[in-house]
């Protein structure tokens, strides 16, 4: 009897264990906190690393493709890796609001961590150019929404100047707690794959999460053996391609609107990033996106146009890939945060205002 409660004690200790404590506790040694910093998590990281069938297929020469789908976290996108960080280290310098600029994901991230830490949250975006998703989360997650008649990159710079002027802490990925809860996601690839994936096709807005997946793996690389660090492929929408064709982007326009950003605040880094993985920078065009983004919803998955970029990026690439390659594309965002794009863009049959009536609809499946 003893030895049975014994073992039962120790089999719900391992399932405890193996229970998912958010990305903060699990890679805390890692991370710039202490235990005097309060942890806001929602449970965030740990997201799937999918083996795509059909896109490896695609690009052939036994290249192996898997999807980092960062959609699956708890705001259905990769920014709650930065803002679990980006939170609770504000609470824990005394902060009472924050602020960001946002296309969209960054504002719901913030707007839930703020939330949740018992913060408030400010968040400026660009009038008519976020998606439904993202707008329905900010405003139930209780942030204050300014909508400008600008684009977002006048957005952050309002932000900016406010942060540096009044007690409000700037979220944004300038802000560097940010970058250093995003690396978390070069860790579990590593943790995932045993190694280092070959490429990494990320899409790129302001340029922070290229630059935090680089952090997290030259971090890892420095305490794991034999770890070899990836050619990083950054891609960018044909009209907002600030990074591709190193300029200012005046007017930024995709269909991608979560990276539809003309001059990224990490420029400078990401160029770091770029020469010291021996990588690239490519633009891929909305047409290019979308067929990317019915590709992977094909294949189950669906995430937001801005994500299936990495995919695109990477199929545009295929005739450059070494055999036998593994490759991993990070989807950024879940599809359900623009339902718009999906219901404009896709290959279904709908049907509707149909009589009710079992002869109308068996003539229709065509029985
Ligand atoms: N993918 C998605 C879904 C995004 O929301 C963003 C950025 C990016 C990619 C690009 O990431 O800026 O680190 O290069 N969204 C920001 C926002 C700008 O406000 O939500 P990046």
């Amino acid at each position: 009897m003893y030895l049975l409660k014994k073992i039962k004690n120790k089999l719900q200790l391992n399932y405890k264990k193996k229970k998912w404590p958010g990305l903060i506790n699990a890679y805390k040694q890692h991370l710039p906190v202490s235990s005097k910093t309060p942890i806001i998590s929602l449970k965030e990281g740990n997201t799937p690393l999918i083996f795509s069938q059909s896109i490896s297929d695609l690009i052939g020469n036994d290249t192996k493709v898997y999807l980092k789908y960062d959609g699956l976290n708890p705001t259905g996108s990769f920014k709650d890796r930065g803002m679990t960080m980006a939170i609770s280290k504000a609470k824990e310098l005394g902060s009472k609001a924050v602020i960001c600029a946002s296309t969209g994901n960054t504002s719901a991230a913030a707007a839930a961590y703020a939330s949740r830490g018992g913060l408030k949250s400010y968040v400026l975006i660009p009038d008519g150019y976020v998606a439904q998703g993202k707008l329905a989360q900010a405003l139930i997650y209780g942030a204050e929404i300014i909508s400008i008649k600008g684009n977002f990159d006048k957005a952050l710079e309002i932000v900016r100047d406010l942060s540096e002027k009044y007690p409000i802490t700037l979220v944004n990925s300038v802000n560097p707690y940010r970058i250093q809860g995003q690396k978390t996601a070069a860790f579990e690839i590593v943790d995932d794959l045993g190694f280092a994936p070959d490429w990494l096709c990320i899409p790129m807005g302001n340029a922070g999460n290229i630059s935090a997946y680089w952090l997290g793996f030259k971090e890892y690389s420095k305490i794991k053996k034999n770890l070899n660090l990836p050619i990083m492929m950054g891609f960018q929408a044909a009209g907002s391609a600030p990074l591709v064709k190193n300029i200012i982007v005046k007017d930024p326009e995709t269909i991608a609107t979560a990276i539809r950003i003309g001059n990224p605040v990490n420029r400078d880094k990401a160029k770091v990033v770029r020469k010291e993985s021996k990588g690239d920078f490519q633009s891929v065009t909305d047409e290019d996106i979308i067929e990317a983004y019915k590709k992977l919803a094909k294949e189950g998955i669906f995430c937001e146009p801005a994500s299936a970029a990495s995919v695109a990026g990477l199929i545009k690439n295929k005739n450059r890939i070494k055999k036998r390659s593994n490759i991993v594309c990070v989807l950024t965002g879940n599809g359900l945060k623009d339902p718009d794009c999906a219901i404009k863009n896709n290959d279904a049959v709908f049907q509707n205002n149909i009589e009710p009536s079992l002869r109308e609809i068996t003539k229709i499946l065509g029985y």
